[in-house]
């Protein structure tokens, strides 16, 4: 069965599958034709006169509803954060998520199930979207022959095809599909300190200090488990953190924003107001026999919401409102959500048993036994869990963490209307941008995990999920000096820019390895800081069209197919390309430079297109600048809106004509929405600057524009110039 949905994208239905989440951006149509021919059993599939599906076939496999077809030609990107390369060719996935917290090449699956994907090759590309939140797995030609295949627990499933000749056609047809992306603050593109293991107030206030004390900027101070009362959401220790409210004050007024962790899973203890009401309301994940499920987390005994439950969603979302009431923190990350449950009653009285029965002359049996018990912690319980209506837990459970993020998003939104706060998720399914952004889970302090996470924020933001990043530093393990700062020199050039690390571990906090590093860190981060005008204004007008601050080469040189194979740079807005040194001790760099000429914005070389080789010594990020470009910037700050902006640089690097839009808005409001933003064009020619007055209701205050215009053939002009909100054009001498 087909429908189209809109010019570029049909809906095609296999077996009798109930489409859970249908995406909002789902309306019949009609822009076409279908054409399905049948030969032996296997259909092939036409649209428009195109082929687009070859050699299909369908087939059960006990439980498990299967699809194969002729795997198409081209590199396969997309599925969000996966581990292994960026192409996805060759390997085969699963879709189930999970708390695996050691991300090793061939961990899967892990957090997110973002089951979207991109087929690009030389002539052309197209979207593919199977929109099934349950068990899935593919195989995109693991073993060679050329065949894709699917295979998911249930009755069939939903896939979405969009087919145009551009990548960035497809990705705004997906999120006119699946939803825009969320507003974040302003202050959520600023650097952000956290840890698992800031043990009490004053640690935390120690950290604030330094970070004042230092004038490395900061805006957000993340807090983990400790601020909670033994574990227990949207509670806070009465010790450790007491005067919770009036603690949150002392930062902000430091300048600090405060985001507390919300985990999924809900303390059972009597007379804990959410456990009571949870409980009372039958508002909890069932067993089949119609009890609440009960597992382990953090705090121990667990019990999760139903969030697949409208009701259950907006109770879920007056908690996070009512907690920003009491204390006025700025955002949540919502953590354990794919959910995690370390382990059940049943389960330990297995493993009890098992070792009960064990003794030494077991031999091999030892340590076949031990390595079964971490299973236990990998399990999703897929079969114990029900939802409402007795829906099974595997036909839904990757939407979970999605629909948590949802209520987060909801509850804030319906109680306080015009204030942007920070939301993140740690799991998601396609639909969470329009709520929140994510981090990619727990990482570790392994050269190999920069690589890994250029590739994870490339696919997270060519599935549409823009506000993305990962723990610099890494999560678990020791994270060494050089390893700190290459980690940075990344994270500074990711939406989301968090040091975050696991108890136990080293600390990592900019300062930790002694001046030399600490000065290059804070260099970072007031580079970081500088651009936080570009970066603002390319993710505001991403958000409204559908295009992501991080871009694969391929995004926007998708013509030249040596870019397909490039995973190791990537485009940061619509100027500067990033080639991050991802190995101990490398000072040089290789990079490829598409298509046109680039300025080595490190030496101020102007380079030609091709490859080419670069010195990086350990404080120098390889960032290149795209000819035809401009750079806004501004003087960094100890955090966003400690001073007004009385200057804006242009950094130009000018061919023939560079013609930006600067988009400015309150950074805090949701009156942007009202017209409340200011956007204008800014011309740039060898003989002038133009400046068109701005359109929108927001009013920038009056300020200085600084242009420094660097000529393709080594010219450098400097003109600056007062602008209010007039037009104004400027001949260049
Ligand atoms: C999970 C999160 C991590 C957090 C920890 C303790 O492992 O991924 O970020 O610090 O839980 O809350």
């Amino acid at each position: 069965m087909w429908t189209w949905v809109s010019k570029n994208t049909l809906r095609l239905v296999y077996g009798s599958p109930k489409e859970w989440f249908a995406p909002e951006g789902f309306k019949e149509g009609e822009h076409g034709n279908v054409e399905v021919t049948e030969e032996e059993g296997k259909f092939l599939l036409k649209a428009n006169g195109r082929i687009l599906q070859e050699d299909i076939s369908i087939s059960r496999d006990g439980e498990y509803f299967c699809l194969t077809m002729k795997m198409w030609r081209g590199n396969i990107f997309g599925l969000g954060d996966k581990m292994g390369p960026m192409n996805r060719r060759q390997r085969k996935y699963i879709f189930f998520n999970a708390d695996d917290p050691i991300h090793t090449p061939i961990a899967d699956p892990l957090y997110k199930s973002i089951p979207f994907f991109i087929v690009l090759d030389r002539k052309t590309s197209f979207g593919v979207f199977f929109n099934y939140p349950g068990y899935m797995e593919m195989d995109f030609d693991s073993e060679g022959k050329g065949v894709f295949k699917i295979k998911v627990r249930g009755e069939g499933l939903v896939e979405y095809f969009i087919f145009n000749s551009s990548v960035k056609e497809i990705i705004r047809e997906f999120l006119n599909l699946t939803g825009k992306n969320f507003p974040a603050p302003i202050w959520a593109f600023g650097y952000h300190q956290s840890r698992w293991g800031y043990t009490d107030r004053n640690v935390v206030m120690e950290i604030a200090r330094k970070f004042r004390e230092k004038s490395i900027p900061c805006d957000g101070i993340f807090l983990d488990l400790e601020h909670m009362d033994s574990f227990k959401n949207f509670t806070w220790d009465e010790e450790n953190f007491k005067e919770f409210p009036e603690f949150v004050k002392e930062l902000h007024d430091m300048g600090f924003k405060v985001v507390p962790i919300v985990d999924a899973g809900v303390k059972v203890e009597e007379g804990y107001e959410i456990f009571n009401e949870g409980k009372k309301n039958g508002y909890f994940l069932k067993t089949k026999d119609g009890k609440d499920f009960e597992g382990a987390v953090w705090p121990g005994r667990t019990r999760f919401p139903d969030f697949t439950r409208d009701d259950v969603r907006e109770w879920w979302g007056e908690k996070y409102a009512n907690f920003v009431e009491k204390t006025n923190v700025d955002g949540f990350w919502n953590d354990m959500n794919e959910p995690t449950i370390f382990a059940t009653q049943e389960e330990l009285d297995e493993m009890r048993e098992r070792m009960a029965d064990i003794d030494l002359d077991d031999g091999w049996m030892i340590p076949l036994t031990l390595l079964s018990f971490s299973n236990v912690f990998k399990s999703q319980r897929e079969e114990e869990i029900v939802h409402k209506d007795d829906l099974p837990h595997w036909k839904v459970r990757n939407a979970y963490g999605m629909l948590m993020t949802k209520a987060c998003w909801e509850g804030l939104k319906k109680r306080f209307p015009s204030r942007r706060f920070l939301i993140l998720s740690r799991s998601a399914y396609p639909g969470i941008q329009k709520y929140g952004g994510v981090w990619t889970g727990d990482n570790h302090s392994w050269w190999e995990h920069i690589l890994q996470e250029m590739i994870n924020i490339q696919s997270l933001s060519i599935c549409g999920i823009f506000f993305c990043g990962f723990d610099v530093g890494g999560f678990g393990g020791d994270v060494t000096p050089e390893l700190l700062v290459r980690f940075y020199q990344l994270g500074a050039f990711t939406p989301f820019f968090r040091n975050h690390s696991a108890i136990g571990t080293k600390r990592q906090e900019p300062w930790v390895f002694g001046e030399y590093y600490e000065n290059v860190i804070k260099e970072i981060i007031n580079l970081r800081y500088s651009l936080i005008p570009y970066i603002y204004s390319s993710y505001m007008l991403g958000i409204m069209k559908n295009v992501p601050l991080v871009r694969p080469l391929f995004f926007e040189f998708q013509d030249d197919p040596v870019t397909h194979t490039i995973e190791d740079e990537y485009m940061f807005g619509p100027s500067i390309l990033v080639a991050p040194i991802y190995r101990f001790g490398q000072e040089k760099r290789v990079v490829y430079l598409p298509k046109v000429r680039w300025l080595y914005i490190p030496t101020g070389e102007i380079m030609k297109p091709g490859w080419r080789v670069v010195d990086a010594p350990l404080e120098v990020i390889p960032l290149f600048q795209r000819e035809d470009t401009a750079v806004v910037k501004m003087d960094p700050q100890n955090f966003i809106f400690e001073k007004d902006l009385k200057r804006l640089y242009f950094d130009v690097f000018l061919n023939e004509r560079v013609e930006i839009e600067l988009y400015e808005d309150d950074g805090e409001s949701f009156s942007f929405e009202e017209g409340d933003f200011s956007l204008r064009r800014v011309l740039i020619t060898r003989d002038k600057i133009e400046v068109e007055s701005s359109r929108g209701g927001y009013k920038p205050p009056v300020r200085e524009w600084v242009f420094k215009i660097l000529e393709v053939e080594g010219r450098i002009r400097e003109i600056s110039i007062l602008v209010d909100e007039r037009d104004l054009k400027i001949p260049l001498r």
